[in-house]
């Protein structure tokens, strides 16, 4: 493996317009170049390179990266490789770590076993999973064991010589190696494709606030790359070409000891297109079973985006309110008749994205509209027409008020009209970041009209997102400096509330005396607003 270090310095030096002007003509344009974009066929350029930034962006097919993915892009090569050839280019020279990981599989073992003989040591351990409805031979399967205090644990490291440096490098000590990660938890380790152990996750049994404990990312474990209980649910994925993809270690568990194999979750971070890969190995059809809390449902939602726009056919099962798997399983549900009824992905997205609306405002059914013009405009065209049918039956509104052009991509994209006073808010945040915190707590994104995404992929310090690079590169958009920054967003706020307070006034729903003290807080506010102050963003409604 390449060390982290080594490409750390490599990146320090090289450029990114040397890099793409290997490949491209440049042309300088501002404090830009621009070119024919070498990603899809065009006449006139919308490819942009920021040497500032050092990024690329299309704005016709919306390609963009750093010079690394450049090269993994144009010369079809993954991420070492790229790096390598880069090297070259740049007459470095590379460092490689010596592969050792076999040692380290080996600690990790070791460490499993004496969590699992711990296990039977700790009746209170042993019983909380006894209580929470486990066999033993589902104990058994998953290995699952306790970690105990910290001290017990030294004493077992330095029993079986266990290195320090290692352990820390494996995850099961902390960064300065002064405690173990996991202390008195039940421990469930995490293994690889192969079925080797690359980590552990933990649950406290004694009610402390993290609930559970993932070790952190390291050299062999990789967070948003891994599916919990994948070793053993592969078989069973391919068999019956579909796998469910849960929230939780407990719900793995439990679905597995109710006979349901091919359950697999996502460890404590969203399902993202890192996990894709390992998805499109097997192509099965994709069954979303989190949570049915808000956050759940949100997850879901955005899970099932992005599995749609890949093509994969599935869909959401939804369990009943504060009820996970793992709860139905112990409930004795009828676990094989729920997964039946699965919410297909596009039904899903419309549904659920409606049902943040009040469809009899026509306000918030524009915004609505606009919520899901912007999610087919990120479509692959042959899904972009079936998905603004479908919506448009669910609205019941005309096909083609949803649907975009798709052959005129590259037009649609340099002419789609820009807020330049939204726009410069966000050009703003996105190269101060210290001001983040402050300004979101008067600016949520609901409070803009076009580039509520983009301020929220801001906030979100989703920085490659496509079109937050589409403000931030372009020249005619400033960066203003606080004061302007504030006024530029009072001027916002102002007719927000306006709205809002109409939106309050004719809402049905809203008990008189509820409605009465709302207005009240909102009439304060745009007194506030007008006077040259910013208001918190605290409406609940
Ligand atoms: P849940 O709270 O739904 O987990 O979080 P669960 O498995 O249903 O919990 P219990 O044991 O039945 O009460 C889902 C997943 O989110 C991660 C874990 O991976 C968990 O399995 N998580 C949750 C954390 O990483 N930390 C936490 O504090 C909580
Ligand atoms: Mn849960």
């Amino acid at each position: 493996m390449i060390k982290q270090e080594s490409i750390e310095n490599l990146k320090s030096i090289i450029d990114i317009v040397d890099v793409i002007g290997n490949y491209v003509q440049l042309k300088k344009q501002g404090s830009n170049f621009v070119a024919l974009c070498p990603f899809h066929s065009e006449k006139t350029p919308s490819f942009v390179v920021s040497p500032t930034k050092q990024i690329y962006h299309c704005f016709g097919c919306g390609a963009s990266g750093d010079a690394i993915k450049f090269i993994m892009e144009i010369e079809k090569l993954s991420y070492p490789e790229a790096i390598e050839k880069l090297a070259t280019m740049y007459n470095f020279q590379l460092e490689y770590t010596k592969n050792n990981s076999f040692i380290h599989l080996d600690i990790l073992e070791k460490v499993n076993s004496f969590y699992i003989s711990n296990l039977f040591k700790n009746k209170k351990a042993y019983e909380y999973l006894k209580q929470r409805g486990l066999f033993d031979s589902t104990i058994e399967k998953f290995q699952l064991g306790y970690a105990p205090s910290s001290s017990e644990q030294f004493k077992f490291f330095k029993n079986a010589n266990l290195n320090k440096k290692d352990l820390i490098e494996l995850g099961v000590l902390n960064e300065s190696g002064e405690y173990p990660r996991l202390i008195e938890r039940i421990t469930f380790p995490i293994f690889s494709q192969s079925g080797k152990i690359i980590a552990f996750g933990g649950r406290t049994i004694s009610n402390h606030p993290a609930k559970y404990i993932n070790f952190t990312n390291t050299k062999i474990f990789n967070k948003s790359k891994t599916f919990y209980g994948f070793n053993f649910a592969r078989e069973h994925i391919l068999r019956s070409k579909k796998i469910i993809i849960t929230e939780g270690y407990m719900d793995v568990i439990m679905l597995h000891q109710a006979g349901i194999q091919n359950a697999v979750a996502t460890l404590g971070t969203a399902l993202t297109k890192e996990h894709l890969p390992i998805l499109n190995k097997l192509n099965p059809k994709v069954i979303i079973s989190y949570d049915s809390d808000n956050a759940g449902i949100n997850a879901a939602l955005k899970a099932s985006k992005l599995l749609y726009k890949e093509y994969f056919d599935g869909g959401v099962v939804l369990f009943d309110e504060g009820e996970d798997p793992a709860d139905a399983v112990k409930k004795g549900k009828n676990i094989e008749e729920i997964f039946k009824n699965e919410i297909r992905f596009d039904e899903f997205i419309i549904e659920y994205t409606m049902k943040k609306y009040d469809l009899k405002n026509p306000s918030s059914k524009k915004a609505l509209i606009d919520e899901l013009k912007s999610y087919i405009n990120t479509l692959p065209d042959i899904l972009k027409d079936d998905f603004a049918i479908k919506a448009s039956q669910y609205l019941q509104i005309n096909p083609n008020i949803l649907k975009t052009k798709t052959t005129h991509i590259q037009n649609l994209n340099l002419n789609k009209k820009i807020d330049i006073a939204e726009a410069s808010i966000i050009k703003t945040l996105y190269e101060n970041p210290n001001l983040m915190d402050e300004i979101i707590e008067y600016l949520t994104p609901d409070m803009f009209n076009t580039h509520y995404e983009e301020l929220d992929a801001v906030y979100k310090e989703d920085f490659d997102n496509p079109k937050l690079l589409e403000i931030v590169l372009r020249d005619d958009i400033k960066v203003l400096d606080t004061q302007t920054l504030k006024k530029q967003i009072r001027k916002l706020l102002i007719p927000y509330y306006q709205k809002k307070m109409l939106e309050i006034k004719y809402n049905k729903n809203i008990p008189n005396e509820e409605k009465m003290h709302y207005l009240k807080e909102i009439n304060l506010k745009l007194l506030r607003l007008k006077k040259g102050e910013l208001v918190e963003s605290d409406i609940p409604i």
